[in-house]
């Protein structure tokens, strides 16, 4: 959510989905924040969840961050038995979707 607003220009739009969903015979509660920011390059996603990555823009920008928050969120979805998905278009925007299980 920090991340979407961080790096959404003023006038963009913001928006949660909280629903249910099914992967694999299992059900998972799965909250998904879509931002209309700057977008994330296709070569970019496999690392974004790694501990201090931060996309070349982002270093250069003023919008802080020490790329942790990508990695510690995953380690802690993953200690749910949970997994993140995220999907983005470079000038378009981001949707990043955190999928935890139901019992
Ligand atoms: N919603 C988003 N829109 C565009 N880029 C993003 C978004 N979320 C994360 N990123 C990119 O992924 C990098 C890693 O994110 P994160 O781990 O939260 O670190 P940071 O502390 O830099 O926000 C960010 O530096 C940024 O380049
Ligand atoms: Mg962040």
């Amino acid at each position: 959510m920090v991340n979407a607003i961080r790096y959404t220009s003023s006038g963009g739009r913001i928006s949660i989905r909280i629903t249910d969903s099914s992967h694999d015979e299992s059900r998972f509660a799965s909250v998904s924040i879509t931002d209309t920011g700057v977008g994330i390059a296709e070569e970019q996603l496999p690392f974004l969840f790694d501990r201090f990555y931060r996309v070349e823009e982002s270093r250069s920008r003023h919008t802080g961050g020490m790329g942790l928050g990508l990695a510690i969120a995953k380690e802690f979805v993953e200690a749910h038995r949970g997994f993140i998905s995220v999907q983005s278009d470079v000038g378009r925007g981001t949707q990043f979707t955190v999928y935890l299980p139901c019992a």
